[in-house]
Parts: C-alpha cells; structure tokens; sequence
C-alpha cells in the first residue's frame, strides 16, 4: 500500500477472566503501543483500539469457580486490566468492552447481515453434551486428545499446545471440564462460516500477497491451516452467557465469542466516534487506511483466517494489511499460568516498583518474543535497568544537564566553530529517525529499542572522547560548542524516545524545560532530521533528576523468592502419591538386605548421560555400584553422600562393569532425585535397615 491516509491499529482483546500480565504486555500491548505512539509522533491520523473480551467459556468458568455471576467476573476483572493499561502508558485511544450496548448490537446486525445474504450454513448434527450439567460442551468446556498433535488437555476449539483449531467432536476420549463425566451426543442445531469456501482467496491473499511483509512464523502458521484444509466453523453456541443469536429458531444460543469478539474492534471505534464526534467509517471501510492487528501466536488462526473471512462475507470492510503476531514469553524457564500463578501481574509489578513502568516496557522490549518463545528473568530485568537505561541513557543525561548547569547556570550555550567530530555528531543525530523508523515499520521493536540506546552510547562516546570537564579551564569556547553539540543529543533523545519510554520522555522533555508553552516546542519525530537546532542557545533547561534509578540485588531477590513460593505452593498442590502395591509376606521383606553406606568415590560412566559409577563403603566392603543418578547430582556433589543401599540385589553388568547393590533413591516434585539417608551421622556403615 502507499502511504496510506489514516491507520487503525487494534491490540487483542485480553479475556476478562483474571488480570493482565508481562506476557500479555509483551507479546501484544507494548509493541502495538509504540507502533501507535511512533506513527501519531509522525503526526500520522492514528486510531488505537482495545477492549475487554467479556463473551465466551474462560469467564464462566472463572464466575463458577468465584460462585459469582459472569457479570461479576467480567466488571471485576475489566476495572482492574483497564486501569492496568492505563498506568502502563498503553495509549489506546479507546478502551471497551464486550458487554457494552454497541458491541451487542454491531456483533448482533454483523451476524444478521451474513445470515440474510446466505453467508452461512445451517446445519443439526450431535454435539457433546454433559447430561450432569445439562449443557452442551464446546470450548473450554470440554478437554481431551488433540487429533492433531496428541497433546491431552487440549480445548475444544483450540489446542493450546500446537495451536489446532478443532470442533469439539473432533476431540479424542473427550471429558466434561464441568463435572469430569464423559459426553454424550445430542442433536442441536448451528450456524457455520463455510471456510472452505474461502480457501482459495486466502491463498492468493496472504500466502501469496503478503508473503514479503508478514513474519514468517505467522506466514508458516497460515500456510500449515490451508495445506490441512479448512472446514465449515461453528460460530454459535448453545450457552447461556454471550450475544444472543438474532434469528428465530435460535432461542438459548448464542454467538461463539470469537465471531464476536473481533467485532470488538469495530465497536470500539464506533464508541470512540459517538464519543469524539467523528466518522467511524474511514477507519474501517477506506481502502486507504493500513489495518493492522496485535496480537500472540495462539491468535493467528482467528485474525488471518476466520475474521478476514468474515469481513470478506460482509464485503464492504477493508482486511489487514499485517498481523505481527509475537512468540510467548516464559517466566524464569516456565510458561506463563494464570491458574497456576506463574505470572508477575502488572498490578502487583506496580506495587513493588512504583514509578518503574518505563523499566519494564524497556525490558519486555529489548527482550521481546519476536521470532521465537523468550524468557523473562529477574536477573535479565535488573540487567537492563542497570546496565542500560542507568549506565548508558540516564547516565548521559545527567552528564549533560548537571555540566549545563554548573557551567552555564542551566542556559544552552552558544556554539563556536563546530569540529569535524561535531559536525559528524549532529549529523548522526538526523539520521536516527530513519534508522529507527526502519526498525519499527518491520515491525522489529527489539532492534528498534537497541538503535535508539545507541544514540545515547554515541552521546556518552562524544563526552567521553571531547572531555569537557577536561577544558573548562582553558579552552571555555570549546566547551561551549561541545556542551552546545551534547544537548542537541538529548533534545533528540527526547522526542525518540517517547514510543519506547513514554514516562521517561515526559520527564526529560521537563529536565530540558521543552514544551512548556512558552519558549521551545516539542520536535516531532521529522524534526530530529530536518532542523539544524533541537535545543537553541539560551534556553534555560532544568535541574538534573534522576531518570532512572539502580535496582538492587535484594529487589529481584525478593521477586525471585515469591516466585519459588509460588513453585513450592504448587508443586504441593499438585502432588500425586502412587497408589499402595500389592501386599507382601513379612519374609519376603526379610529377604531385603538394606545397610547405610557412604559414596567414597564418583566418576560419569562414559557415553551415557544418566550412569554415575560409584564406589560405596557399605560397612560390610567397599563395592562398585552403578546408579542412575547423574542427571540429579555431579561427580562432586556425591562424594561423601550417606546412603542407603541394597546390598543383596544380584550383580548385573551395565556397560561392562558390574553394580552389585542398588541405592534407594526417592523423587523431588520438580521431578529430579533425592537420596534416601539416615538423619543421624551417628549411625555406621553397614547398620541394617529393618
Ligand atoms: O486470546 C485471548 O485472550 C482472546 N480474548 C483474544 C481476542 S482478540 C479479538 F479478536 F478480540
Ligand atoms: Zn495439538
């Protein structure tokens, strides 16, 4: 498309089933944010849309687990995302929701419309159904084997593991996620969007339209649905809690929450219209406007596939013009679980970090879930903070401000001549727009966040190299030129660095007095490269503070503890005992001989991975034992080990050496081994157990 007149740009609508966290700001609301913040920057006509998805099973499975009503769940949960988006700098130029009068209605005529212009296909045919609750199971409601991938807690609709969208008969040894029972079938009727019909154009669309300017992992995902084939999808349910289907003949269903949820998009914009008094039409009709959608991986299928086809039904709507769809982000090694709490939630980060919003943006940033599944570590977290945004961003600007204060009382100083370096210098500074723009409009936020840290290492380099502090004394012009040179950098920094660090943008443009509605206007984004002063001679900036503040060992200490109680929580929670064995004769335990011994000496059998060779003294010799140990414990760590050991199992030979005994080993939840030892140092090798 060339230049296109507006964009709408829309971020996923998060499920009002629990709070938002760093994966959901990672994946899709941080890099939807700068993209809008960068492009209004570019004084570009931008409309930012969100929403809370309040339809669908997660929310009444939560309402029944809270023995509250799904109204309940859904107001709860919606102040609380709401305001986390908010205090995160997440610009959305309108948050709604699902529940809300205007998106009952624009989903309800949406459905209408493709019912009447014959878009779908009715049809009656068994469904699951859980005769205990007296409800057809669909979604969420129902779990079992994925056909596809074998994965066995798979969804009905969709399975989490390999991201398969099903139909709930599709499943394999299906099971009530209501009452654990198995289903029965039973006859009901739906609606369904023959996607089929649509697979040819999609074809042409985005495997063939798009296939240079989308990622590669949505391409891939896209191109894996359509050699599968597609089938006709259900985009009704028989459920109590959603949009009513406006048909006769439909009494008790509803709208599959992701026919309506996308169409929160729309409705979104229509309410931010009646509240702004604009047209929403443009933004969704205008063949001139660049639609693109944010989101995560698990919502490829529904944003290039079921929604484009809708909009295709409907006929007179504009389609995507890209889905930069992220990876996941995992916790400290682990997926991120709302259920299991392995999750650091925006709301509880805050209460740790007041103030520390732009930290956090700046580390799910530069560590972003691009192209693959990343980790978020504490470790990392600190890193960044410290390493980069005290040492290197915040690090320059106090350089700068604190100098311009103390020599020049807080006024920009007048150049003299500018150097060869300077003159390089201020052009570098026009060139950084560019550079970063190149980033963002690939939709490569990482990279872009590392370019704009460079502007900052090439402001600490220019000091560095120029040391002003160095010829005060003698050569004050100079440091006039040079002071001039380095305020110019962060007058760029400023404004560049809005989209990423919108907090730090607000303080900095303070620190340096810019936009204070008297004397120097902000720089748009094109200015950093088209004008020669950013920050002109005697303007008074501010005084120094701190940008950015070190963050110290004991603060993501303290997070990483809370994490291992959470894991320790859990792993209790989830414990499963094996059932009791099969009786036994008192002699035939008798017959077990069980001494104490101690691990003497330790060495990796070779070309194995699990097989420690050892030599234990058992009190009755000193023998070789071979045990299966070393994925748990080092050479090292079991030297000098108490142990208990068979002592009369009969030898067997394992890769050319014989074990004559066996030591009894137990389980730790995280499923790595633990030794079985007396608790008493007192007791002697070759004391029998009995
Ligand atoms: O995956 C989710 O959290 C969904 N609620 C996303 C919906 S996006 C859109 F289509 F509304
Ligand atoms: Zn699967």
């Amino acid at each position: 498309m060339s230049t296109p007149k507006r964009y709408t740009l829309t971020a996923a609508l998060p499920y009002t089933n629990g709070p938002v966290h760093i994966g959901h700001l990672s994946g899709v609301y941080i890099p939807a944010d700068i993209y809008a913040r960068y492009l209004r920057q570019k004084g570009k006509d931008v409309l930012f849309v969100c929403g809370s998805d309040e339809h669908g099973v997660p929310i009444t499975l939560r309402a029944k687990k809270e023995g509250v009503t799904p109204q309940q769940v859904v107001d709860k949960y919606h102040a609380i995302i709401k305001k986390s988006f908010k205090d995160f700098g997440i610009s959305f130029d309108n948050y709604s929701r699902t529940s809300a009068k205007i998106h009952h209605e624009t989903a309800s005529e949406f459905f209408k419309e493709l019912y009447e212009n014959g878009k779908f296909i009715e049809e009656t045919s068994a469904q699951l159904y859980d005769a205990q609750a007296n409800q057809f199971l669909a979604d969420r409601f129902v779990i079992g084997t994925c056909p596809k991938c074998g994965y066995e807690e798979s969804y009905g609709d969709q399975c989490e593991k390999c991201g398969t969208i099903h139909n709930a008969t599709d499943l394999i040894n299906p099971k009530s996620a209501i009452t654990g029972n198995v289903p029965s079938l039973k006859e009901t009727k739906h609606w369904y969007l023959p996607l089929n019909e649509y697979e040819t154009w999609l074809r042409e669309w985005i495997v063939e339209g798009h296939k240079n300017d989308w990622k590669t992992n949505v391409l891939g995902q896209v191109k894996s649905w359509l050699d599968d084939g597609l089938r006709p999808r259900a985009v009704t349910r028989d459920l109590d809690w959603g949009i009513p289907v406006p048909v006769k003949g439909a009494e008790n269903k509803v709208l599959y929450v992701w026919f309506d949820a996308p169409i929160g998009y729309i409705s979104a914009t229509k309410e931010w219209a009646a509240q702004t008094g604009n047209d929403w039409q443009p933004y969704w009709k205008d063949k001139e406007t660049k639609l693109v959608h944010f989101i995560g991986k698990d919502n490829i299928v529904f944003h290039c596939i079921i929604f484009p086809a809708m909009l295709k039904a409907k006929g007179d709507f504009i389609l995507p013009e890209n889905v930069p769809a992220n990876e996941f982000l995992n916790l400290e090694g682990h997926k991120i679980s709302t259920s299991k709490n392995w999750a650091v939630w925006l709301h509880e980060y805050l209460e740790d970090f007041p103030e520390k919003q732009d930290v956090l943006r700046y580390a799910l940033t530069a560590n972003a879930p691009e192209t693959k599944d990343n980790d978020f570590t504490w470790k990392d977290f600190q890193a960044r903070n410290n390493n980069e945004l005290v040492a290197i961003f915040g690090n320059f600007i106090n350089r700068v401000v604190v100098l311009t204060n103390k020599y020049y009382d807080g006024n920009v100083p007048t150049p003299s001549e500018f150097s060869e370096i300077d003159q390089e210098t201020l052009a570098m500074i026009k060139k950084y727009p560019s550079i970063i723009s190149k980033s963002i409009e690939r939709y490569r936020f990482r990279e872009a966040s590392q370019k704009l840290l460079d502007l900052a290492r090439l402001g600490n380099k220019y000091l560095a190299d120029e040391e002003p502090w160095k010829q005060i004394k003698e050569n004050p012009e100079r440091v006039q030129t040079i002071m001039f040179v380095a305020l110019q950098i962060a007058a760029a920094l400023a404004t560049l660095c809005e989209p990423f660090l919108p907090f730090t943008a607000t303080k900095l443009n303070g620190i340096l007095n810019i936009d204070n509605g008297l004397s120097t206007a902000k720089n748009t984004w094109n200015e950093i490269s088209e004008k020669n002063i950013l920050l002109p001679s005697n303007h008074k900036i501010n005084k120094a503070t701190l940008l950015f503040a070190k963050i110290e060992d004991k603060e993501v200490q303290y997070q990483i503890d809370k994490l291992i109680a959470t894991k320790t929580a859990n792993d209790q929670a989830n414990k499963t005992v094996a059932p009791q064995k099969d009786t036994i004769a008192f002699e035939d335990f008798t017959k077990l001989d069980m001494r104490v011994g101690t691990i003497l000496e330790a060495q990796k059998v070779p070309k194995t991975k699990k097989l420690l060779q050892l030599k234990v003294d058992v009190g009755i010799d000193v023998r070789t034992i071979i045990s299966g140990i070393a994925e748990s414990f080092s050479e090292e760590q079991v030297v000098g080990q108490r142990v208990t050991v068979l002592v009369n199992l009969a030898p067997r030979t394992l890769r050319g050496v014989e074990s004559q005994g066996m030591i009894l080993m137990t389980d730790t939840p995280d499923g790595k081994l633990a030794f079985v030892e007396p608790d008493s140092n007192l007791v002697q090798n070759g004391e029998q157990i009995s």
